[in-house]
């Protein structure tokens, strides 16, 4: 077999490996996938773009990678092996009144991420997911991530290293966050690669800053990328790491911690590649020290073939359904214009139902390309996305059940399938459906207010919403109701959890075989998401994690034209697509990214 055929044949391996893992629809997993690759919550408010490309803090001018980095180091810190408290657990927040945990850059990382949890990424998440965009930005290793972390409502222990400790002290807190002395030298130079020391924070260990407004910041190496820089330096005794060079000793901490073993570790991390694979397992090690008894999801590896934003809903008095289909494409090619993207689908009720006597078709309404930096992983990986976006015209009395994909390149290759792996993708009920373009939000300013735990001044706000939901007509419900959840919420204080009934709404008449239900809720937070509930004859169906970021303001897409007697190619035809996730950072990602006709292997 020639090597081509070979790694063909390993990326075929991993393809069955993973593709056992992973099912659409998988919310957790999926929103995690979202923030880890397109850098963005579900409505497109991008986190990574804040960091991305290794930016500087406008005004400030500090290094907002270290500031994100510095932030998951703090939070993890409160862990105790010996009990299996604390850890990655969002604590920090209400831990910042310490001097352990001094600094102007907590505070605006604070807000940096405060918007961005929800139901399925806890707040320790987004400051585990703000840490790997950091590293990953400023050109260190991708870290690999997992989500799951689950929210302390509380302040932890203390056990945060100031430089002021003796280097036992620091041996013992390293050892309670689960790490070894040797492992201590190694993790703070993988810390201390980028950003530095501020005046303002250690005015004895850094002058006063000469420019108004602006602290006076001195680096830890000479360059803000994540390199070996911090241990090559050193070595050459010529770093500018005021944790070193000072001449008050008491507040050398990092020398301490360096030559903490005879200067072995920092030796072994003046090789490059050393650096980069300690900080990378290190790191992971860090991110993912979490309380006893919360299990961590499985690694977040890329979904090249992603199905999103799926809802059967009401647009312009017609029952319609959209879905999305967001394909991979390499940086360094040319999208494919011809390129043809249909979906199919199966009615759920009537003659048709499950396909049995025709099945139905349409093209994509609109493709949408997304820009390559909308995560510093995928611009590390060398691939952006596009979008395929579906919205067809659907008869109540049908409904659908089952819908997949077939993307024809036309030049000549076999049509790529993407099924679920086989499975096809289940529109799971259609009792109960959201009507974003009947509902509104209104946002209502409640004056300024002091932030209780980050000390900083904010404008305090409600949101009003006015939901509208619809129930498909004789049914009959005994009750239709939502559980809202926001955990985005200025200050961080109890995430919204709460339950509301809609009441049928008899001045919007039926339409497409639905009655309609309206129900209001108030939220002070950013990122209300609905579960939605109806309850007939004993059976609740919901319909889970619908977001309320676009209603009346939705953008409007006009429904294909719907092929009513559609043949989608037979099985024997079908290449299979690896629509698997695969490992962030992985060489074989432009092998992956192929189709791969199964006699190559
Ligand atoms: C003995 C252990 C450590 C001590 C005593 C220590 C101490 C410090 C101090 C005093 C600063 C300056 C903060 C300021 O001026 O506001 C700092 C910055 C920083 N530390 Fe550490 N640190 C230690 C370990 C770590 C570790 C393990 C990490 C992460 C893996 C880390 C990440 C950072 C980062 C990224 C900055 C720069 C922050 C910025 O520029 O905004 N540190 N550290």
């Amino acid at each position: 077999m020639s090597s081509f055929k070979k790694s063909l044949a390993l990326a075929w391996l991993l393809h069955a490996q993973f593709s056992s893992a992973y099912r659409w629809p998988s919310p957790q997993y999926d929103a995690l996938e979202t923030f880890l690759y397109e850098g963005q919550r579900g409505d497109g408010s991008n986190l990574a773009s804040l960091v991305h490309p290794c930016r500087k803090r406008t005004g400030t001018m500090a290094s907002i990678a270290a500031e994100w980095l510095r932030f998951a180091f703090h939070d993890m810190a409160t862990h105790n092996v010996d009990d299996g408290s604390g850890g990655m657990d969002g604590s920090l927040v209400y831990e910042l009144g310490r001097s352990e945990n001094f600094g102007l850059g907590f505070n605006q990382t604070l807000t940096d991420f405060e918007t961005f949890p929800n139901k399925y990424v806890s707040r320790a998440d987004i400051f585990a997911l703000g840490a790997v965009f950091a590293v990953a930005t400023c050109g260190g290793p991708i870290v690999p991530y997992r989500g799951g972390r689950v929210d302390a409502w509380t302040a932890g222990i203390s056990g945060t290293p100031e430089p002021q400790n003796t280097l036992d002290t620091h041996k013992e807190m390293f050892r309670k966050q689960g790490f070894s002395s040797t492992e201590m030298i190694a993790l703070t130079a993988c810390g201390h690669t980028i950003g530095g020391v501020r005046d303002a924070d250690f005015p004895m260990l850094v002058s006063a800053s000469t420019t108004p407004g602006q602290p006076h910041i001195v680096d830890f190496d000479s360059t803000t990328q994540f390199d070996n820089k911090i241990a090559t330096e050193y070595l050459a005794g010529n770093t500018q790491n005021v944790l070193v060079n000072t001449p008050n000793t008491t507040m050398a901490s990092d020398l301490r911690v360096f030559m903490s073993d005879g200067n072995q570790t920092m030796r072994s991390l003046s090789d490059p590649n050393t650096f980069m694979s300690q900080c990378q397992s290190l790191l992971e090690r860090m991110f993912n020290t979490v309380p006893h008894g919360v299990s961590l999801t499985d690694e977040i590896t890329l979904i090249p073939a992603k199905v999103w934003g799926v809802q059967l809903t009401v647009e312009k008095d017609q029952l319609v359904f959209k879905a999305n289909l967001r394909l991979t494409q390499p940086t360094d090619s040319k999208l494919n214009m011809n390129r043809t993207v249909t979906m199919f689908w199966c009615d759920k009720y009537g003659d048709s139902a499950n396909c049995r006597g025709s099945t139905k078709s349409a093209p994509s309404a609109k493709v949408v390309q997304d820009d390559p930096n909308g995560s510093p992983i995928i611009a590390r990986m060398g691939i952006y996305f596009v979008h395929y976006n579906f919205v067809v015209p659907i008869q109540g009395s049908e409904s659908i059940s089952k819908f997949w994909f077939e993307v024809d390149e036309h030049n000549g290759t076999s049509t790529t399938v993407h099924n679920n792996e086989g499975d096809n993708y289940p529109v799971a009920q259609d009792q109960i459906i959201f009507v974003p373009t009947m509902s509104t939000a209104l946002f209502r300013s409640n004056g300024s207010y002091t932030k209780t735990y980050t000390n900083r001044n904010g404008e305090a706000f409600t949101k009003v919403y006015n939901l509208t939901v619809a129930v498909r007509q004789g049914s009959n419900p005994s009750r239709v109701y939502a559980s809202a959840f926001d955990n985005a919420i200025h200050d961080f204080p109890y995430a919204l959890n709460t339950t509301m009934d809609f009441s049928r709404n008899s001045s919007i008449s039926s339409i497409g075989g639905y009655d309609f239900y309206s129900g209001s809720l108030e939220d002070i937070g950013f990122q209300t998401t609905l579960d939605l509930h109806v309850d007939v004859d004993g059976t609740t169906y919901s319909e889970d994690f619908v977001p309320t970021s676009f209603l009346d303001n939705t953008p409007y897409i006009e429904p294909s034209t719907v092929n009513n007697d559609a043949h989608p190619v037979s099985s024997s035809r079908v290449t299979s697509a690896l629509s698997a996730p695969f490992v962030a950072g992985s060489t074989l990602i432009g092998l992956l990214l192929m189709s791969v006709p199964l006699h190559l292997v």
